[in-house]
């Protein structure tokens, strides 16, 4: 008996169908779903090795689901992983009628479900999901998963495909580190601060709102912008979010900063007791000196490519820890506690206490070109941008 993937790629007449024109069901006669996968067999810069590839899913038995893509964001560590310089690397298979074998790009993302095997217990038609694990690839606009390997968004209504999409990785990287590595005194909410790098990324503008309703304090630094028109609106924006102060790197770095310090927290009385740094080099460096004793930096980026470098006095006088997070080792370990904490930010989502992140939406339909879609990961790491890329798939299936 053949496999799915080799019946997949022994059906000629597949490739020889025309496109389908926009939102049409992409079902063949053999009850096999088109689809299209960006998917990658070597490593490099993502406009020259990934390419788009077209497969077809078998409908689903015993304990499968079939998937359609809505919403999958392209975040930093995808490109890292896709040029080869990222710790956890999908292996290279050729699960769909692949030649070469190959990764399917992204980590996380929305997922409509549109059909299920007889096996499958808690998922039907219509429900979303998103990957129990990051390295499944979600840059394609279906996949056939185990039911196991997914999380059920229990109660959709009030949510957007964005809004689950993103929420696995980069919430709860915030949510984590501001509760596993500082031990709050809840009884003086509003009079401890956090401190954080890269507050206008995804993680940074999430830290900001869990900030603002655990009643920490917290003292954002970004990038300065090209007018200081642009610098003053980000930090406005950052501060309707919640931030207490936001300044730029360029202002952390002055003489002044110790005193800025000083008078944000009423002269040292209210203690900065964490820090969480995605940028590194002497931008970290500032943020560790501001910390009270007994306090911790988390790592979790490094996005300036410079390395963490210490005073020594922070370690022996100040007693300062310094820790790193992994989101996706931390999941893979704690998977219920991980599906906890998706369901708070999803509840404080509903209440409209946690807000999109702003995109740059990239719409994939079932005739958008390959270059199109490599062209928008390329761009990831390009700086400066107006928002994190999102791929938001509207072909068929619906
Ligand atoms: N360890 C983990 O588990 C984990 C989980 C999630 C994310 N991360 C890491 O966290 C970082 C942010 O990820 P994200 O998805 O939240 O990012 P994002 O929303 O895509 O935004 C990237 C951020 O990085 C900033 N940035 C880029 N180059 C920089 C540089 N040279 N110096 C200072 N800042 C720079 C950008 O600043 P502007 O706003 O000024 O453009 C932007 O705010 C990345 O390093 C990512 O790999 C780690």
């Amino acid at each position: 008996m053949f496999s799915r993937t080799v019946l997949g790629a022994l059906r000629p007449q597949a490739a020889k169908l025309p496109q389908a024109p926009l939102a049409r069901r992409h079902i063949s006669v053999y009850g096999y779903t088109q689809a299209k996968a960006l998917i990658y067999s070597k490593y490099g810069e993502p406009k020259d090795v990934l390419r788009l590839h077209k497969h077809s899913i078998s409908a689903p038995h015993a304990t499968q689901v079939n998937l359609r893509m809505l919403a999958a964001p392209m975040n930093p560590a995808d490109v890292n992983q896709i040029q080869g310089v990222y710790p956890s690397k999908p292996p290279f298979q050729s699960a769909l009628g692949n030649a070469e074998p190959a990764a399917v790009g992204g980590n996380e993302g929305a997922f409509e479900v549109l059909s299920t095997g007889a096996g499958v217990k808690n998922l039907s038609k219509g429900d979303w999901v998103i990957m129990k694990q990051t390295g499944q690839g979600t840059w394609r606009t279906h996949a056939q998963l185990d039911e196991s390997q997914l999380i059920k968004i229990e109660n959709k209504d009030g949510l957007t495909p964005l809004q689950v999409g993103t929420i696995s990785v980069n919430p709860v990287t915030a949510y984590r580190m501001m509760r596993d590595f500082c031990e709050w005194d809840w009884m003086r909410a509003g009079e401890e601060w956090m401190i954080q790098n890269g507050a206008n990324s995804g993680v940074g503008r999430a830290a900001i709102q869990f900030g603002r309703e655990w009643g920490i304090k917290t003292l954002n630094i970004v990038r300065q912008r090209k007018t200081p028109e642009e610098t003053e609106a980000l930090k406005k924006e950052l501060k309707d979010l919640g931030a207490t102060v936001v300044i730029t790197e360029e202002e952390m770095m002055t003489g002044n900063f110790r005193d800025m310090v000083h008078e944000y927290t009423r002269q040292g009385r209210e203690p900065i007791r964490l820090a969480l740094n995605c940028v590194g080099g002497k931008n970290a460096t500032a943020l560790a000196k501001t910390l009270a004793p007994d306090s911790h930096m988390v790592t979790y980026g490094a996005m300036s490519k410079q390395p963490v470098a210490l005073p020594s006095g922070l370690l022996i006088f100040k007693n300062l820890s310094f820790d790193g997070f992994w989101v996706s080792k931390w999941g893979d370990k704690n998977p219920a506690l991980k599906e906890n904490t998706i369901k708070d930010v999803l509840q404080l989502t509903r209440a409209g206490k946690f807000h999109d992140i702003p995109v740059d939406n990239v719409e994939w339909n079932w005739n958008t070109e390959g270059p199109a879609l490599s062209e928008s990961v390329q761009g990831t790491l390009g700086g400066y941008r107006s928002g994190k890329g999102v791929f938001t798939f509207t072909g068929g299936d619906e």
